[in-house]
């Protein structure tokens, strides 16, 4: 969800009121994902960098957060929308914590469509915190060292049991992964938009689900591998 800073920069407003409206395009683009039919949709809200931006601006944005998640409380029970999130939650403002735990509570039966937030997120954080997390279930004798698969260690990433994300976003132009789930786009596809994220409707979105399913996806194979073709009689 990149380029709210310029957006407002534009404008010759303070940064915050370009995060101000990207809140606006987060419940945009939640339910126009699920109506666009996407199952599960990840957005990328405060990376683990992000707390040395200036002291303004990161409590500015804790406070957007506490703010957005009072509000959508009751909207998500009432649209069962799930509510999970990725990333070292323990170190997020008391506030933000309880109001996530109990949103994550009251939506966690749903099935039908989930919203994840990474939240204080950092791909090489997780997987120093997976291999942590996977050394102790070693040392406790839950695991079998030498039966160390990738299945077996993804089950101690934050994305355990969450599929893997088919179509990665970027918006505002620029083309960077930012220790965004490093790990799990190994096969995900990539689309850059140059619109800032305030300005990110459900027609980009459309847009970008539709030049995703335009791809051939081979996953190491080859194009006829994967696109068997039917022998003529
Ligand atoms: C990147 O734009 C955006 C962020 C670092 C924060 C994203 C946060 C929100 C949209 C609001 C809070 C989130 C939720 C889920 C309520 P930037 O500031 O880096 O923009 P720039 O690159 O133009 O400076």
């Amino acid at each position: 969800m990149d380029g709210n800073g310029r957006w407002a920069k534009q404008r010759g407003l303070p940064r915050i009121e370009g995060h101000r409206r990207g809140v606006e395009t987060v419940r945009t683009v939640t339910y126009a994902a699920r109506d666009l039919g996407v199952k599960m949709l990840t957005l990328y809200a405060f990376s683990a960098e992000n707390w040395n931006r200036p002291k303004d601006e990161v409590g500015a944005l804790m406070g957007l957060l506490e703010l957005y998640l009072k509000k959508e409380l009751d909207t998500f029970v009432r649209d069962r929308v799930r509510l999970m999130t990725i990333g070292r939650i323990d170190e997020l403002p008391q506030g933000v914590q309880r109001h996530l735990e109990e949103t994550v509570d009251k939506t966690r039966e749903f099935s039908e469509y989930t919203l994840v937030l990474a939240l204080n997120y950092g791909s090489r954080d997780e997987i120093v915190d997976a291999t942590r997390a996977y050394a102790a279930a070693v040392a406790a004798g839950r695991e079998a060292p030498d039966d160390v698969s990738w299945e077996a260690f993804a089950k101690y990433l934050y994305t355990s049991g969450m599929p893997d994300p088919d179509l990665v976003i970027r918006t505002s132009g620029e083309s960077r992964m930012s220790n965004f789930l490093l790990l799990q786009a190994a096969y995900a596809e990539f689309y850059f938009s140059p619109v800032l994220w305030p300005d990110f409707s459900k027609a980009d979105l459309a847009a970008a689900i539709a030049d995703y399913a335009r791809r051939e996806r081979r996953y190491g194979l080859t194009s006829e591998q994967v696109k068997p073709v039917v022998a003529a009689k």
